[in-house]
């Protein structure tokens, strides 16, 4: 018996790093995946590798920024697979500016990343993926395991930006500090209808997100001096502890965020 057996699983941003590791160990402990993620081209040929191995793991095209495009993500599983029973909200950003698997973290000068000089028009990008988007995953699924009447366990990525300002990031920062939030007022409401509600929020991992970083030996030189295991996390220890907090394994958490982050802070 996997932890997740029979379960129907959908996560976002699922084609790629953190999201992806997730979809192949669930579907590993017996869940359905659905990968929802922005390009359909993309998402097509990830889903048709991550499956070849017999994993039932399927791509759905969804922009986590639009209500439209995310409830006909949900309502298409729902039809297909009949309920929802967990999400993973791995869909997210880190600056305006990176599209994952084609644009990298863009390499501005510190001074053009000042807080002052940050556009309106960043912001609200940033928010729109790594906020606004998350609310919406997390209130149409809920909405779908109210109707049904299934239990449900929803899993948001945050960050340990959430907790710790990072200079030069403060769209980003601000954002994973909402979620973390978001997670716990969310809990709160639904505690009583059998729907948990808790975040991750991960340290430095290997995924094309930090590419740049990797690349570049003054910020490994950041990382690791915040970063007491001296070492970046692999995808597979968030996959881990997503499947944590998906399974009846964490099934007295909800409004928890944990924090794997090789020990930058600890409480
Ligand atoms: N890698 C790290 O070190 C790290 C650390 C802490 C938190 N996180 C968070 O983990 C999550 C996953 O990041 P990752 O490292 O796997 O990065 P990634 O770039 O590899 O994956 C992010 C995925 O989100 C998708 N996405 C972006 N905008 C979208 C949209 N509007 N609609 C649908 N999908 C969209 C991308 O296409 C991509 O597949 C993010 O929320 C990130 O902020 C990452």
């Amino acid at each position: 018996m996997g932890l997740l057996n029979d379960k129907v699983a959908v996560i976002t941003g699922g084609i790629s790093g953190l999201g992806r590791a997730s979809a192949l160990r669930y579907a590993a402990e017996g869940a359905r995946v659905v990968v929802a993620d922005i390009n359909a081209e993309r998402g097509a040929n990830a889903a048709a590798e991550m499956s070849s191995g017999g994993a039932s793991i399927e791509f759905i095209q969804v922009d986590v920024t639009s209500k439209e495009s995310q409830q006909a993500l949900f309502d298409d599983v729902v039809s297909r697979y009949g309920q929802v029973d967990t999400v993973l909200a791995a869909a997210g950003v880190s600056s305006s500016g990176y599209i994952s698997g084609e644009v990298s973290e863009v390499e501005a000068e510190p001074e053009e990343r000042m807080f002052h000089n940050r556009t309106l028009e960043d912001w609200e990008k940033v928010m729109a993926v790594n906020v606004t988007g998350v609310m919406l995953t997390n209130q149409i699924a809920i909405k779908h395991m109210l109707a049904n009447g299934n239990a449900g366990s929803i899993v948001n990525i945050a960050s340990i930006a959430g907790r710790r300002p990072l200079p030069g990031a403060s769209d980003y920062c601000v954002s994973k500090a909402a979620v973390i939030m978001l997670t716990q007022t969310v809990a709160t409401e639904y505690s009583t209808s059998n729907i948990r509600v808790n975040a991750i929020g991960p340290g430095f991992i290997e995924t094309p997100m930090t590419a740049n970083i990797r690349q570049s030996p003054e910020w490994m030189e950041t990382v690791m001096q915040m970063t007491p295991m001296q070492r970046m996390g692999q995808a597979n220890e968030i996959a881990s502890t997503a499947l944590f907090l998906a399974s009846d394994e964490s099934s007295y958490f909800t409004g928890q965020t944990l924090f794997p982050n090789g020990g930058m802070f600890t409480g």
